[in-house]
């Protein structure tokens, strides 16, 4: 058996975690394994590159991705496919383990589509959205680092009384905002999958302050509006008639040492992956449910959106 792996997408802390699982389970059952850097891009590129113990030595605690990463426009080709698919067949690659979020799943299946080896995945993003996982690399660590900006906020914010905002990242998925919202006891949270009005919101933080409290720190995701997160601040703050201050924590989050919790979620993500291809599955990636670690089918990429974890909703709500 030839296996491949790689890293793709946006990076998370505790990819590296995953590769080095991936790459010790592997060699322990006598797999030739080879790392692809830059993701698909290094298929492309001759990023192929024997792995051995030593090419995962002292990795486990950092942050990134050693193998590098890109996003590929090429490989969303049919041309594209077919070349990748060749290149593939040369480098006499069985099986792939495919590091990233669904966009790198989907990749995995349309190459499998095209004739190409079987894949398996491993989530990997900070974002936590993809279908059927309760949880994915690096969300842990970003939700760790949104939390201690937070709560450095917070001193400030209740020594000068100033309306806060904190931006955080996820695109389409408020699952960061709103465990970071808990996490830090904001007082109100924005999420793109529930509506909240400028004046809604304007109204909450007024009740806040009349009840009492000294500072008011509000979590915005970053794809929970249309316009721009300065924009939503002065609106808000406009109404209430107060100074506020936006703080973005942008790539922040992406990086940094993972948490105990993303290297765990590594080791096993890894090894179920390679159990996986041992066992000649495709077609399908690895998740967590109920705490179980199982293997979802690339079909469920295309089920309902990921929904929030509703206890941490009503835990948002009830007690900013
Ligand atoms: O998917 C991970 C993520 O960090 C998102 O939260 C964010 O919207 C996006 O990637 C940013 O991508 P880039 O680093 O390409 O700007």
């Amino acid at each position: 058996m030839r296996m491949a792996v790689l890293t793709s997408g946006g990076d998370a802390p505790g990819m590296n975690a995953g590769l080095r699982a991936v790459v010790r389970a592997g060699l322990d059952r006598g797999f030739d394994v080879v790392g692809i850097r830059r993701g698909y891009a290094g298929i492309f590129d001759d990023g192929f590159e024997p792995m051995d113990r030593r090419s995962i030595v002292n990795i486990v605690q950092r942050g990134g991705t050693v193998l590098g990463t890109s996003r590929c426009p090429r490989l969303r080709t049919d041309a594209g496919l077919a070349e990748a698919v060749q290149i593939l067949r040369r480098q006499r690659i069985d099986a792939m383990v495919l590091i990233g979020g669904d966009g790198t799943f989907r990749g995995g299946a349309a190459l499998e589509a095209a004739g190409g080896p079987a894949t398996v995945g491993v989530p990997g993003t900070i974002d936590n959205d993809v279908p059927g996982s309760e949880t994915s690399l690096g969300f842990d660590t970003a939700v760790n680092t949104a939390v201690e900006a937070i709560d450095r906020i917070r001193d400030t914010a209740t020594s000068h009384e100033v309306l806060h905002f904190v931006e955080v990242m996820g695109r389409h998925c408020g699952a960061i905002a709103l465990a970071a919202a808990v996490a830090g006891g904001a007082e109100a949270v924005l999420v793109p999958e529930a509506e909240l009005s400028d004046r809604t919101l304007a109204a909450r933080i007024d009740a806040e302050m009349r009840a009492g409290k000294r500072s008011v720190i509000v979590v915005l995701s970053e794809g929970a509006r249309e316009g721009s997160a300065e924009q939503v601040a002065a609106n808000v703050a406009g109404v209430l008639g107060l100074e506020h201050r936006l703080t973005v924590l942008g790539h922040i989050q992406r990086g940094g040492s993972p948490s105990a919790a993303d290297r765990i979620l590594g080791a096993l993500f890894g090894l179920e992956a390679v159990d996986a291809v041992a066992e000649g599955a495709r077609g399908c990636y690895i998740g967590q449910r109920s705490g179980a670690i199982v293997r979802i089918p690339y079909g469920e990429l295309d089920g309902p959106p990921v929904g929030l974890d509703q206890r941490l909703v009503r835990a948002a709500h009830l007690i900013s």
